[in-house]
């Protein structure tokens, strides 16, 4: 199964109910354990005070919600939103101090200005009308409230970009696959996705267009992006 950036949400959700199993440890593996520190700086830049609330979208297996939990403290409240039924089971058995929803980050349930910043992880790439989606979360921030995205960068020009594409397109499918058939469609599906992504400056100037000011921060040689998006009014 190729999926293809504008493959319709339901294939893109049960390609994440598939290979929930094994996605902490193929992350860490990949990202030569890089990952922790991405979504702690993630969380970091959320700039959540203790009683606080944030929202963490596309929360897969609750890795950078439960990041957030130090900053909301306990008067606080996190809640992480996915649509993988398999992802969340892991993400309740982690972390009981969150509440884990099962829903699409293209319709929140939450009322307009109630939250005081949103994080995404990993997320953005795969939902199938971005625009849409950054509007969804600009509705229900706060004014003043930060959206922080994290999120791969596609590769730029230059001899190590070449050798990482090579890495992303060619290794990891091929690694991952040697276990399952399934893990190798999805590390395509990553690599399309990454590709097909939006330069940081390009996605700074649509979140602008949208109402917020945006700070970008590249991270381990710009193939991670952070996105600090305030809402302005
Ligand atoms: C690559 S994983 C990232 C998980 C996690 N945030 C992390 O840092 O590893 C992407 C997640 O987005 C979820 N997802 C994709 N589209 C979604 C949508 N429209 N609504 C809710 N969840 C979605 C998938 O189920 C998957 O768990």
């Amino acid at each position: 199964m190729s999926v293809g950036q504008q493959a319709p949400a339901e294939r893109i959700r049960q390609m994440f109910d598939q290979v929930a199993a094994g996605y902490d440890a193929r992350n860490r593996f990949f990202s030569a354990d890089r990952d922790r520190a991405w979504r702690h700086r993630a969380a970091q830049r959320a700039g959540l005070r203790p009683g606080q609330t944030a929202l963490d979208l596309c929360t897969g297996t609750g890795k950078l919600a439960h990041e957030l939990l130090a900053f909301t403290g306990p008067s606080g409240r996190v809640i992480g939103v996915d649509f993988s039924p398999a992802m969340l089971e892991i993400a309740r058995r982690r972390e009981p101090g969150i509440e884990f929803r099962l829903g699409d980050v293209m319709k929140l349930s939450e009322s307009d200005a109630s939250v005081d910043a949103i994080t995404i992880g990993f997320g953005l790439r795969n939902l199938v009308d971005r625009e849409a989606a950054l509007r969804e979360m600009f509705r229900v921030l706060r004014p003043g409230g930060r959206l922080v995205i994290l999120e791969f960068a596609p590769p730029q020009r230059g001899l190590l970009m070449r050798a990482y594409r090579f890495y992303l397109s060619r290794v990891m499918p091929a690694v991952a696959g040697l276990r399952d058939r399934g893990e190798a469609s999805a590390y395509r599906y990553l690599a399309e996705t990454v590709q097909a992504f939006p330069q940081p400056h390009a996605l700074a100037r649509q979140l602008e267009g949208i109402g917020f000011s945006v700070s970008v921060e590249r991270m381990t040689l710009g193939i991670v992006a952070l996105h600090v998006a305030q809402r302005r009014g």
